[in-house]
């Protein structure tokens, strides 16, 4: 990105598009039997829900859910809910990163309260040793330190999501 140096990325876009591969084989044949609902977590999970649908051999639907993680009392706010009925379906929740773990908690939650068949989660990244709540991705893609991270999707007040590979983010622009 223009003027900003975040080094040696932590993953290239070749490191990515091969674990998405790998990630889409196992969803294909997890799920060869059945209806897939893919639901993404925006803005974050763009990038990976795009290329993650692309490397599927199944047929599946797609639908997003719009929400923001603050530190306040309420945690999680749903901007945009998606408008599909679940009930009885088979969802796939797709989101960015797993770090706290409140999220993806709380989206999980409101959508197994709609009574789908089943609901799994898949995540590209997964800063474990940051759990707040007890849950684990179904399908992860890259387990991370605790650093903070950018690009493909992944964004620091909003910005560089565009960027095509993953680097942690320069200490200087943090505190910028
Ligand atoms: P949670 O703590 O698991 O609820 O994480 C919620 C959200 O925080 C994620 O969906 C991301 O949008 C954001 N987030 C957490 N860690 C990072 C990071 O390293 N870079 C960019 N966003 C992050
Ligand atoms: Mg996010």
């Amino acid at each position: 990105m223009v003027g900003i140096d975040f080094g040696k990325p932590l993953f290239t876009t070749e490191e990515i598009q091969r674990k998405i591969q790998e990630l889409g084989s196992r969803i294909s044949s997890d799920y060869a039997e059945k209806d897939l609902l893919v639901v993404g977590v925006l803005k974050g999970a763009i990038f990976f829900m795009s290329d993650l649908l692309r490397s599927l051999k199944i047929s599946v639907r797609m639908d997003f859910i719009h929400c923001t993680s603050s530190k306040g009392s309420h945690p999680v706010q749903i901007i945009a809910d998606m408008k599909e009925d679940i009930r009885g379906k088979d969802i796939l929740l797709v989101e960015d990163i797993m770090d706290s773990g409140v999220t993806i908690d709380y989206v999980k939650k409101m959508l197994l309260a709609r009574g789908p068949a089943s609901l799994k989660v898949c995540v590209l990244l997964d800063k474990s040793e940051r759990r707040k709540v007890r849950i684990e991705a179904d399908y992860a893609g890259f387990r991370i330190p605790n650093k903070y991270v950018v690009g493909y999707g992944l964004d620091y007040k909003d910005r560089y999501r565009n960027l095509p590979y993953i680097a942690v983010l320069p200490l200087e622009e943090r505190q910028g």
